[in-house]
């Protein structure tokens, strides 16, 4: 524990709050999520019924899913503002839209103020329901295509690709979506968890801190991994290229994709987890087949690449290198990775703005002043 007053950059092993949303065991490479580990929950329960139990400390009834999934379907409409705002823009990367977009989704509360529990209930209920149609709506409006109205009989990932693709999606595509939802739905105090925190920690409402969550989600050593790992798996293009490209990356003073991670010091539970959704998507369709075996292969070289680059550091599979291949084999592109991460993502932002709000401390570190002291003006 760092004693009071020591600097500790970048407050690596510093606990900052408690929580009974997950937990992240970095040295057993495991990841908690609400009681249940992640390998139990991802693909066994819908990403609606993740999401209740981050809410509401407890997965829903199985008579009481079908009641929860209609109540976030009713809540799928965004309003011709937010509608607009995408319009204007609709050239900007899917993540800057959702942020703008963000910002607006508090325009239909009563009370965008309100930060008692039941309030927060309900805004995280809109946010979550919202998110996908929001960046549905850019990926219609940036091709030229007018925004496909949500429909209240789907799942919340089957129809997301229906309101991007215009057809319902194949049962296995849209399973794979929700099974990646749910294993990025919460970890731990990640970056744009925190920040969400130390925003709510004001006082500050729900949305405001869930649009500052995006902005912290959206840098490449959080969320924006997986669109650059596809761009290195199709620049690599053969396993056989994997080593002299990887080698040539580092000597340049870049990093890996898809590797390292500041608490895992073993492979990330989620990697494993979003590999078999990867390799089940794969299955049929030679084109994914093709990526993932180079994916496979490519993960074992820089596996061995970056411990003779790094010994001793651990720098394992992360999250994002599989998250790649799934979010491909769906039919989306890079650009569009971070801001469907922030999709499963939101659901646990509201959890633990919920969470601080009903905590009420507010979060303020302080900082080594490195500047002069004693200046006087001459003038
Ligand atoms: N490739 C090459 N070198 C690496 C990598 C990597 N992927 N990750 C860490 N290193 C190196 C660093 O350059 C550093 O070297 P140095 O000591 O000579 O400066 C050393 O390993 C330790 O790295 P840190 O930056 O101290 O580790 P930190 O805990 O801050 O980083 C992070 C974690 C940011 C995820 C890092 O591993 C990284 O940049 N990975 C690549 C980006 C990525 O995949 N991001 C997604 C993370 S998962 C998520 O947020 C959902």
């Amino acid at each position: 524990m760092p004693e009071t007053g020591q600097f500790v950059p970048g407050l690596e092993g510093v606990v900052a709050v408690q929580t009974k949303l997950s937990h992240v065991d970095g040295q057993k490479g495991k990841l908690i999520i609400g009681g249940y580990s992640i390998e139990e929950l991802a693909g066994k329960v819908s990403f609606e019924e993740a999401a209740d139990l981050l809410w509401m400390g407890a997965l829903p009834a199985a008579e009481d899913a079908e009641a929860l999934r209609k109540e976030l379907a009713a809540l799928r409409t965004i309003r011709p503002e937010t509608l607009e705002l995408i319009k204007i823009a609709r050239h900007s990367p899917p993540i800057d839209a959702l942020r703008m977009a963000c910002s607006t989704l508090s325009l239909d509360l009563s009370k965008p103020n309100d930060i008692s529990p039941a309030a927060d209930l309900a805004v995280a209920k809109r946010l979550t329901a919202r998110f996908p149609t929001v960046v549905a709506a850019h990926a219609r409006l940036r091709q030229g295509h007018e925004p496909i109205p949500p429909r209240a009989d789907l799942g919340m990932a089957a129809n997301f690709l229906y309101m991007v693709f215009g057809e319902v999606p194949h049962p296995a595509v849209a399973k794979a979506l929700d099974t990646y939802w749910t294993t990025v739905i919460d970890h731990g105090m990640n970056a744009s968890t925190f920040a969400a925190r130390v925003i709510a920690s004001t006082r500050s409402d729900m949305v405001s801190a869930v649009t500052g969550a995006v902005g912290a989600l959206k840098g490449p050593l959080h969320g924006g991994a997986p669109g650059p790992v596809l761009d290195m798996l199709v620049d690599i293009q053969s396993a056989d290229r994997a080593e002299a490209w990887l080698k040539n990356e580092l000597a340049e003073g870049r990093r890996i994709m898809g590797f390292g991670h500041r608490v895992y010091k073993v492979r990330d539970p989620r990697a494993e987890v979003l590999a078999q959704t990867a390799e089940v998507l794969a299955g049929a369709d030679l084109r994914n087949r093709k990526l993932y075996d180079l994916a496979r292969s490519v993960e074992k070289t820089a596996l061995h690449v970056l411990d003779e680059h790094k010994p001793g550091r651990n720098l394992k599979t992360n999250v994002e290198f599989y998250t790649a291949l799934v979010l491909q084999s769906a039919g989306l592109v890079p650009d569009q990775f971070v801001a469907m991460f922030a999709c499963g993502r939101v659901a646990g932002w509201c959890a633990h703005v919920m969470e601080q709000h009903s905590q009420d401390r507010l979060i303020r570190p302080q900082s080594q002043y490195l500047g002069p002291q004693g200046l006087s003006i001459s003038r």
